[in-house]
């Protein structure tokens, strides 16, 4: 089913003038924007799953008046959603059945940051590379770093569960965050979790908060655990003939028991597709690239390590080992990685971008199977993304609606093919609305039973966040 053609009833407006009205006294003007503009730019985000206009947008500055809004919501029974910087890549964030989109951005503060305590408490609007920047001054390191770290913000990332390149060394956002004030479907406003690095009582609702994907609550307030910055960072462009070499350099070095803290796959494809763009030169010879980088407290154990690392690759079909120079150098080299996806975008009128995970040493088969496919269905698939975790973006480019049913059996075989692989449908995009469809290929009836009990526990009018996550249920 293609998800970007699904309709959805949509709450009726004298519903929404109460709950405006009911809001009055606790939101000013600029606070509620109903122009159409605005309620065009918050009917889509970066999943191209549809377009689905809310009715108001509401733009809270505090705790109090997120909670108020929840409230009036749940009171006049209308749908609402959490939104931040939209650049979710599963519909997380989209108003399905309209009603209010209520946005964290302008709680965007950074409340404070602890070099003794190695914590940060932010507001859930900050931008996340903000706050990378705001910690790296003070010689602290943030690591989770999803590639829209230069405008996705802190409360998406908790929402998400977002990953990031360097999730092979250090881990995604669940890995940081120990604490949360949390304002529940109802309004009620919990602080969950702890501001201290370890702790276990009771049940670990950070955990299940991070990722439930604005369908469980909204935060408020984020603490998080922070980690010295290293000292030393290397980064390297490793070229390949071709992809599958590439792939096969990326089980060599983790084989070997190297932990680069990045090993990033660009297939021939979006080599192409950044060139394309004009935003690098990759050298002549270069059919697929890795980007290594490489981290540590001495630049001797650095250097040592991306040596090991060239030479493995170099056994496995790599032509050459481009060690960047300077920051600009490794700038330039992350700057192409970050626009792949939208190159590729650039490359068709219409794409679709998985986010799909297969056990490392599956890695070249699942490349190899899912280029056949393209092959077979006459699809045009690009490879990239997270290579050394198993997480691979795979993309589907194609020439628009005439091509969607092909488009969608490609998704459902390269799902089905993941799954039968023992890997997962999503490693850091979520579900949301995109791949809600496709759950019950990885999850059993039951399991998706007691996640949907959990959820009509925690918001049992089903007014936050509507039709996310689980199949839509048969009538
Ligand atoms: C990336 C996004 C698509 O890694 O997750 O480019
Ligand atoms: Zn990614």
């Amino acid at each position: 089913m293609n998800p970007a053609s699904q309709t959805f009833e949509r709450v009726a407006p004298e519903r929404v003038a109460k709950v405006l009205e009911a809001l009055a006294d606790v939101l000013s003007q600029g606070q509620v924007k109903r122009d159409e503009a605005t309620l065009d730019a918050y009917a889509r985000d970066e999943s191209d799953s549809g377009v689905y206009r809310p009715d108001a947008v509401l733009l809270p500055e505090t705790t109090a008046q997120v909670s108020a809004i929840f409230k009036a919501c749940q009171a006049h029974g209308v749908p609402f959603t959490p939104c931040g910087a939209r650049s979710g890549k599963s519909g997380g964030s989209l108003p399905l059945k309209g009603g209010m989109a209520v946005s964290l951005e302008r709680m965007n503060q950074i409340r404070s940051i602890s070099r003794e305590d190695l914590t940060a408490v932010v507001e859930p609007g900050v931008v996340t590379g903000d706050l990378m920047k705001a910690v790296e001054a003070q010689g602290l390191f943030y690591p989770p770093d999803p590639n829209s770290w230069e405008f996705c913000t802190l409360g998406g990332n908790v929402a998400e569960n977002a990953g990031g390149p360097r999730a092979l060394k250090y881990g995604v956002t669940r890995d940081y965050v120990i604490g949360l004030e949390w304002v529940m479907p109802d309004g009620e406003v919990l602080r969950v979790g702890r501001r201290t690095i370890k702790g276990v009582a009771g049940y670990d609702l950070v955990g299940l908060f991070v990722g439930s994907e604005g369908t469980l609550g909204v935060a408020t307030e984020i603490t998080v655990q922070l980690i010295p910055l290293p000292r030393q960072v290397m980064t390297a462009l490793v070229v390949f003939p071709s992809v599958l070499d590439a792939a096969r350099g990326v089980s060599a070095v983790l084989a070997a028991g190297l932990l680069p803290r990045c090993l990033e796959l660009i297939d021939e494809v979006a080599v192409q597709a950044i060139v394309h763009r004009g935003s690098f030169q990759f050298p002549p010879d270069a059919g697929a690239a890795l980007i290594a980088e490489v981290d540590g407290n001495t630049s001797e154990g650095v250097l040592a390590e991306l040596q090991l690392l060239g030479d493995l690759c170099t056994q496995h079909g790599a032509t050459q080992t481009l060690v960047a120079q300077d920051d600009s150098q490794r700038e330039k080299l992350w700057a192409a990685r970050r626009v792949i996806s939208p190159a590729l975008r650039a490359l068709k009128p219409a794409k679709i971008s998985e986010d799909i995970v297969v056990p490392r040493s599956k890695i070249p088969e699942i490349i190899e199977r899912l280029k056949k496919m393209g092959e077979e269905l006459g699809l045009t698939v690009a490879t990239y993304g997270h290579a050394g975790d198993g997480n691979l973006h795979a993309n589907i480019l194609y020439e628009g609606a005439s091509q969607r049913p092909l488009v969608d059996e490609a998704l459902r075989r390269m799902l089905v093919l993941t799954v039968e692989l023992g890997g997962t449908i999503t490693g850091e995009h979520g579900v949301g609305h995109a791949k809600r469809e496709y759950l019950a290929l990885e999850q059993a009836p039951a399991l998706l039973d007691l996640q949907r009990r959990l959820k009509v526990f925690f918001d049992p009018s089903g007014l936050l966040n509507p039709e996310k996550i689980f199949p839509a249920l048969k009538r």
